[in-house]
């Protein structure tokens, strides 16, 4: 009988023990980079981009990724691999996703392929703070704070193909929302440099903006093209 009871709480123990190590490894991120990528760049560049006829697409940036990070700016990927991606759980969300974060990848990709991927990739490094419907739902609100396109044509800056300097784009971000964004750029088949990502940090609960430990850098001359939006149909 003693015995019995003591195997018993050693059971307990050891499952408890287990499931604190499980929260502490899926709990390791610091913060989330939330990021935003234009169309237009995307496109305009040799890898070309592909999109269906319907929905038509905003001409806004779309969302890219929410991406756990920890502040030595390294990446946990595949945090748990026993998750399953299930539809049925963001069918609310569908809609809104179909228009706000687009798989452009030629060849098409169906954009419900793209969401399983970023969730069992990334989204699983957040289970501990976010559900697979709360993950879906943080991105498009956070997206919807953020405007970008907004942001920057109040600032004179418009996707009209011409240049412009790195730091303003940069400062009208910081302007409309307090925090340095980090920007990405990649080159047009004339190898010019064009704005293609914009990085934000968002604290681990996904609502509040924070200060970015650290944003990519580099990638952009000090100035960049912001190519006129467009996407490629049919293919
Ligand atoms: C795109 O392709 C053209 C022709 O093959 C090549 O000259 C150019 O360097 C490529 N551009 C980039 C950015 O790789």
């Amino acid at each position: 009988m003693k015995l019995s009871i003591t195997y018993s709480l050693l059971c307990k123990l050891l499952i408890l023990q287990y499931l604190s190590a499980q929260c502490l490894s899926a709990q390791d991120f610091d913060f989330f980079y939330f990021i935003q990528q234009w169309p237009g760049a995307y496109c305009d560049s040799n890898q070309s981009c592909c999109y269906p006829i319907t929905p038509i697409l905003p001409a806004e940036f779309n969302i890219y990724g929410l991406r756990p990070t920890k502040n030595d700016g390294s990446t946990p990927l595949n945090c748990d691999i026993h998750s399953v991606f299930d539809k049925s759980k963001i069918s609310d969300l569908i809609e809104n996703l179909e228009l706000n974060w687009p798989s452009l990848r030629c060849p098409q990709l169906k954009s419900i392929k793209l969401w399983s991927h970023e969730w069992m990739k990334h989204g699983t490094c957040s289970e501990s703070k976010l559900t697979q419907h709360d993950y879906f739902q943080t991105a498009l609100k956070l997206k919807k704070k953020l405007n970008i396109i907004q942001i920057l044509e109040n600032a004179g800056i418009e996707p009209d193909d011409k240049f412009y300097d790195t730091s303003s784009i940069l400062d009208a971000i910081q302007q409309a929302t307090g925090f340095l964004p980090g920007i990405v750029c990649n080159r047009d088949p004339g190898l010019k440099s064009q704005l293609l990502k914009v990085y934000m940090c968002v604290d681990t609960s996904g609502s509040n903006f924070i200060e970015c430990p650290g944003v990519p850098m580099g990638s952009c001359g000090d100035t960049v093209q912001f190519s006129k939006f467009w996407v490629n149909l049919f293919c």
